[in-house]
């Protein structure tokens, strides 16, 4: 019997997770269909039921929901629950378990797409919010030397870095104090929502500072170029777009559900095609 998948979110009719998706579904002779549903805050509760009730395979969650949907769950893996956010749900026998691909998805492309290592490296992340702590408790078992956070607010940098069960050298600093130590980091992320569209003309920090080679991460892919990253590669950076968190996230949740890693290049395609 075919298989039901879904995202629950709002809004979610611009995702393009559907697609990305059911192409994968189709090219792998997968017996599966992915429906966006749009689900307001306060039905969140009865649409965890009716995934059960009705028997979906698998869910990813998005933007409300994200940390609003943990205690609907059976179980959550020890990931999730650190970062206090699950994106991806896999029905089993109707059981529902929670996972986070988000922040594994981000160092995923950065290995695949930048051929960059993490261990020993010197790291900066731009942003203390949801995005920032997918991506620093995943960060934090990747054996880098360094990886300071920056904030607009710092106390919530702050409170990150204690939040971590990894020792490891972390510092929090304010948005002036980072773009002064800049040339100390290889690797700069993006992680606040500062030059998406249709803000496309903000930065979230000054590239003044910045060494030659430095690996600069954006993880907004709307526009698929940020102000910031053309400059960060007007200044000889190596630079990445979100599309690879975005699609790696995507291919991780793929993987949970089917036990099959999808191909990538082409999740990437489609995404671009939609994007430009
Ligand atoms: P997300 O889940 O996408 O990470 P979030 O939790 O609202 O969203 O976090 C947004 C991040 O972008 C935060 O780090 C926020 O800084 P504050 O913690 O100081 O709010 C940052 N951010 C958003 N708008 C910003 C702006 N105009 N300038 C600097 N930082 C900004």
């Amino acid at each position: 019997m075919r298989k039901l998948y879904a995202l629950i979110g709002c809004p979610v009719q611009h995702s393009l997770s559907p697609l990305m998706h059911n192409d994968a579904f189709h090219q792998l002779g997968i017996e599966a269909y992915y429906h966006a549903f749009h689900v307001e805050r306060e039905q969140l509760e009865e649409a965890v039921k009716g995934i059960k009730a009705l028997g979906i395979s698998g869910i990813n969650v998005t933007i409300p929901h994200k940390t609003a949907v943990i205690p609907f769950l059976d179980e959550v893996d020890e990931t999730a629950r650190r970062i206090g956010a699950v994106n991806t749900i896999v029905n089993e026998n109707g059981r529902l378990i929670g996972y986070n691909t988000d922040g594994p998805g981000f160092v995923r492309a950065l290995q695949e797409e930048v051929k960059v290592e993490v261990a020993g490296k010197r790291i900066l992340l731009i942003g203390a919010g949801g995005a920032a702590r997918g991506i620093y408790f995943t960060l934090v078992h990747c054996g880098a030397e360094r990886i300071d956070i920056c904030n607009r607010t710092v106390s919530k940098a702050q409170e990150l870095i204690a939040e971590s069960d990894v020792a490891i050298a972390s510092a929090a600093y304010s948005l002036q104090e980072a773009e002064e130590r800049l040339g100390d980091y290889d690797i700069l992320i993006n992680t606040t929502s500062v030059g998406l569209y249709p803000h496309v003309d903000e930065m979230p920090i000054s590239l003044a500072n910045m060494k030659e080679g430095t690996v600069v991460s954006d993880i907004i892919y709307n526009p698929l170029e940020t102000k910031w990253l053309q400059e960060a590669r007007t200044r000889k950076a190596i630079v990445q777009n979100g599309v690879g968190m975005f699609v790696y996230q995507g291919a991780l949740a793929f993987e949970k559900w089917t036990g099959i890693f999808p191909n990538v290049q082409r999740m990437k395609q489609i995404v671009i095609q939609h994007l430009e």
